[in-house]
């Protein structure tokens, strides 16, 4: 059994140990945020953090994450108040919406390493997120907003 911390509670699922972390959040503990979106690391709808760092949750077994914190959508602020959500709602960034959990998520573990990224950085941290919607413009003017430094997308 892979016990660990999930948006600061401690969770003790009771999935195989080679069961996708993704499975075990949305199936087993019930938090919808995260998505499905290719199950193979390629499109981001997926993504958590695992101790800080974005990882696609459909291609990490859960024994990797025993004893470690993880944070999905749902416990990033639990008040909806991260500067990288008011800036997603101020930029009116969604679209259909499916993309965004795992953009947002992806987004703000750039945000922790880099306050202030350059487009590179960017264009760099976002690439594997897809959005078939095609809202890359308006997902990079938020985050502009969150890092303070205007609408400049
Ligand atoms: S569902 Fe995980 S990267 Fe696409
Ligand atoms: S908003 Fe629809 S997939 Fe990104």
């Amino acid at each position: 059994m892979a016990a660990f911390q999930l948006n600061g509670r401690q969770v003790s699922p009771t999935s195989a140990d080679d069961t996708p972390l993704l499975w075990v959040i949305r199936d087993e503990i019930g938090l919808k945020g995260s998505k499905f979106g290719c199950g193979i690391g390629a499109c981001g709808a997926c993504t958590v953090h695992v101790n800080g760092k974005a990882v696609r949750s459909c291609i990490t077994p859960l024994k990797s994450v025993a004893g470690a914190e993880v944070t999905t959508i749902e416990g990033l602020d639990p008040g909806g108040n991260h500067p990288l959500q008011k800036a997603w709602i101020e930029a009116q960034t969604p679209q259909c919406g499916y993309c965004q959990s795992g953009q947002i998520m992806q987004a703000a573990a750039l945000l922790k390493a880099k306050p202030h990224p350059t487009d590179a950085d960017i264009d760099a941290a976002m690439n594997g997120n897809l959005c078939r919607c095609m809202a890359y413009v308006r997902i990079k003017k938020a985050i502009k907003l969150a890092a303070g430094e205007g609408a400049k997308a």
